[in-house]
């Protein structure tokens, strides 16, 4: 097996990231099993999605399939989605409502808590060929993942290890939900993007605040996020999660006229026509936190931005590739006028997102660049380098660098450690 010893860490802090670990198929797989089905629980779907018993949805944990499904008596199950006699996959819908899965292949089927219940010609025909008498259907179920929900919102994992669900995400990030999730959700669509990049990539800049202000000239111009307004990054004990927010009117067009001036970023002159897709109606507990988002190890962010509620999943494909799930949501006793507004705020993010387009281009551009290059590293030192803390403000990099500190513990490579 390959020891990695050939892709050096030189900065203990993190802030030196090396180039290598984002386009290498042998750290792909690495990470399938390491991470994805290592010690942490991946976010599944919203419990909403998979209301009634027999609702079932099918999901993905890292580049692995996955079903979630409501049993009959109302409890939630999450199957690997591969058929336990020759491996076809076994739920081929995204979604539906069933009272067991049938595999199409020779139509063994299994009920909702994924144990085997048909084998077709088990006992044979006239006497001739059927299952020997060694064969029983109990102990060919469906490989399961543990599942654990938190306020509606539905995680899995593949590890016996793990620490329950909420010790996993910690207080602030409990705080998050209790917050976010603290009433119904109702979902409102789904979006889908493919990038050719990696989906660390896109984990660094969900965690980046630096870039937001900048990359962004949209919200920049148009006031919905400012470096100069009042912010910072929350992070959990492990530094492994992070929340981010920013008071929306909190700076003052002196101090932003200043901090931008000769960036070309934020143009003052520039007036939208319709401005109501920028504008921000308070909600309940929001304390003024326009901006509002939660990245969690190793592949969910929640979002509030402005008035638009969502999840981004990300699911790895390979070294190069991943794909991007938006679930948007609103509450459900939002009123039309609100529920009216969400959507609008729709246009914000997604694939073709008024802001979040940018994010993605910005991730390809990095693969691009890097995809091949074995020696060299990226330079994360804005807002200091040594000590992984909390930030009252937005013009930094570190939360990225808890991020590379936690990922390196469960990769058992990194700075300082014997490779491998
Ligand atoms: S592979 Fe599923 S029934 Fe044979
Ligand atoms: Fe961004």
């Amino acid at each position: 097996m390959r020891d990695f010893s050939d892709i050096s860490w030189p900065a203990a802090d993190f802030s030196r990231v090396p180039y290598a670990v984002f386009g290498d198929l042998d750290i792909f797989e690495r990470e399938q099993e390491r991470v994805f089905r290592g010690p942490v629980w991946c976010y599944l779907c919203l419990e909403t999605e998979v209301s009634k018993p027999g609702d079932f949805k099918t999901v993905f944990v890292g580049d692995r399939s996955v079903v979630v499904n409501r049993a009959l008596d109302g409890s939630l199950y999450a199957f690997l989605n591969r058929c336990a006699h020759r491996g076809s996959t076994l739920v081929r819908e995204n979604g539906g409502n069933r009272k067991d899965h049938t595999c199409i292949y020779h139509h063994w089927s299994y009920d909702l808590n994924g144990k085997l219940i048909g084998v077709p010609f088990q006992r044979g025909i006239n006497g001739q060929g059927g299952m020997p008498s060694t064969f029983h259907k109990a102990q060919h179920g469906l490989k399961m993942l543990r599942v654990s929900s938190y306020r509606g919102v539905v995680f899995g994992t593949f590890s016996d290890h793990v620490e329950p669900l909420e010790d996993f995400l910690g207080a602030p990030m409990l705080a998050f939900f209790d917050r976010m999730f603290a009433k119904p959700v109702e979902v409102l669509g789904y979006a889908r993007q493919r990038m050719p990049s990696n989906w660390k990539a896109y984990f660094e800049n969900l965690t980046d605040p630096y870039h937001a202000g900048l990359l962004h000239q949209f919200q920049t111009t148009f006031g919905l996020f400012r470096q100069t307004q009042k912010g910072g990054t929350i992070m959990d004990d492990l530094r492994r999660h992070q929340i981010q927010y920013a008071h929306l009117d909190s700076d003052d067009l002196a101090t932003v006229e200043t901090a931008y001036r000769g960036t070309g970023v934020y143009n003052a002159s520039l007036r939208l026509q319709d401005p109501s897709i920028v504008e921000y109606r308070t909600e309940e507990g929001d304390a003024g936190q326009a901006i509002y988002m939660m990245s969690l190890f190793p592949s969910v962010m929640f979002q509030r931005l402005s008035n638009s509620l969502a999840t981004r999943q990300i699911r790895p494909r390979n070294p190069d590739e991943f794909d991007l799930y938006w679930t948007f949501f609103g509450y459900a006793d939002d009123d039309p006028a609100m529920r009216e507004m969400r959507l609008r705020q729709v246009n914000l993010v997604g694939p073709a997102g008024l802001i979040s387009m940018e994010d993605g281009e910005s991730g390809v551009e990095v693969q691009r660049a890097i995809r091949r290059e074995r020696h060299d590293h990226s330079v994360i030192e804005m807002g200091g380098v040594g000590d992984i803390v909390d930030q009252d403000h937005t013009v930094t990099e570190v939360p990225i660098r808890g991020f590379w500190r936690y990922y390196c513990q469960l990769m058992g490579f990194g700075p300082g450690k014997p490779q491998g």
